[in-house]
């Protein structure tokens, strides 16, 4: 009988996104007639831009010719779309390294597989509430967590507690869900609290095209001494449209480098590179076709305008939320508004409320941590119409 890895046992029966469609798909069934919004998960609607669909036919053109054929690409990623990144990167005032760039099929896979580098005892700190990748890929490991709380008084934005000592610290910023951003003195904290207990951030950086304030820090790169100390994932899901297509990367400078206990030291971005090379084949040339594209003067006008489109959006929720006084975070740098459920219900009594009587899906806050048992996510990535609906229908309800 094979032995089964039982920290399956210690997880959630399902994945929060997949719950919610389960729970859509049975009101959906019974109630045929009615016409659901979905604004749950954080699905983009916009079609991609033109530059981007050119260049992704280029790809596939490129396939039918012997002469430009592609098989097996580097599994890091072609140097096109590597130097690319790099140059996106110079662009936001950041220095890095074509080597130090790993395209993926996406931020989700990246932080759960990074886990694969690291022991089991180490301590790990997630703040609650969080994108539910971290905490799932740190149980199916075997992995304890120790949580700091992210509320209302902390702005969702926990600070490095110089009592505890952690070995790897999540940060999403802007993030997800709550929506709210690091500023550079406060990511500066984390980076000194890293360096002084020789831990190592993972920083998931997918929503930073969402950032309005132009003072705030796109990369945790921006910020001196991170190269010694982080990691940084991002995704081309929400910057360009790419959550059907799959295109990510992940920066891992050269500089990080811990010691093993046989007084080796160990270099993170040789041992992911040696972990993709084993365990993946890459992203088909075609979608990194596509991809470079969006790094383009074209194409990364093209994806600001649905960014645009969506935070457009986030002023129409959130106008709606102001006009019932409900409190909210986000919005701002972030397509994401996390509100306080109305009239004390707890977030999944507010979901079955709001599907059962507007037919809105949003995404209940306890689905993300324990300190969002009463707060309820809305994304601004649906379609002008249907926030507009969703919208009036709110207000007909609350
Ligand atoms: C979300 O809704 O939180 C995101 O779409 C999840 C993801 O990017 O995987």
């Amino acid at each position: 009988m094979p032995k089964l890895n039982e920290n399956y046992l210690n997880l959630k029966e399902s994945y929060l996104f997949s719950e919610i469609a389960h729970r859509v798909n049975e009101y959906s069934n019974a109630n045929p007639d009615k016409k659901i919004i979905r604004l749950g998960i954080g699905d983009v609607t916009r079609p991609l831009g033109a530059k981007v669909i050119e260049e992704l036919h280029n790809g596939v053109d490129a396939l039918a010719s012997a002469e430009t054929f592609k098989g097996y690409g580097p599994e890091q990623g072609y140097g096109f779309l590597r130097d690319a990144v790099v140059s996106y990167y110079k662009e936001n005032g950041v220095s890095i390294e074509p080597e130090e760039v790993f395209v993926s099929d996406g931020a989700k896979s990246d932080t759960g597989n990074i886990t694969d580098l690291f022991a089991k005892d180490n301590v790990i700190l997630i703040p609650d509430p969080v994108y539910p990748v971290y905490v799932d890929t740190n149980i199916m490991n075997g992995r304890n967590i120790t949580y700091m709380n992210a509320n209302a008084e902390n702005h969702f934005l926990p600070m490095p507690d110089k009592n505890i000592h952690a070995d790897i610290i999540y940060i999403c910023s802007p993030n997800n869900p709550t929506g709210a951003a690091y500023n550079h003195e406060q990511l500066k904290e984390w980076v000194d609290y890293a360096l002084e207990n020789n831990a190592l951030i993972l920083y998931d950086s997918a929503y930073e095209c969402f950032i309005t304030d132009e003072t705030l820090p796109r990369s945790i790169f921006a910020i001196e001494g991170a190269k010694n100390c982080a990691i940084e994932f991002c995704s081309l899901s929400k910057t360009a449209g790419f959550t059907g297509t799959r295109c990510g990367y992940t920066i891992i400078p050269k500089a990080l480098k811990f010691d093993a206990a046989n007084g080796e030291q160990m270099s993170l971005n040789a041992m992911w590179n040696r972990r993709q090379t084993t365990k993946f084949n890459g992203v088909s040339y075609i979608v990194q076709k596509g991809a470079a594209a969006v790094f383009s003067k074209e194409g990364m006008a093209e994806c600001k305008e649905n960014i645009k489109y969506y935070q457009e959006n986030a002023k129409i929720i959130a106008k709606e939320l102001e006009s019932k006084n409900i409190r909210y975070f986000g919005g701002v740098n972030s397509p994401y508004i996390w509100f306080e459920c109305p009239n004390g219900m707890d977030s999944w009594e507010f979901f079955d409320y709001l599907l059962n009587n507007a037919q809105v899906v949003g995404t209940p806050g306890a689905g993300f941590g324990e300190n969002g048992k009463n707060f309820f996510r809305l994304t601004s990535f649906g379609n002008r119409e249907n926030t507009i609906e969703a919208m009036e229908r709110i207000d007909k309800l609350l």
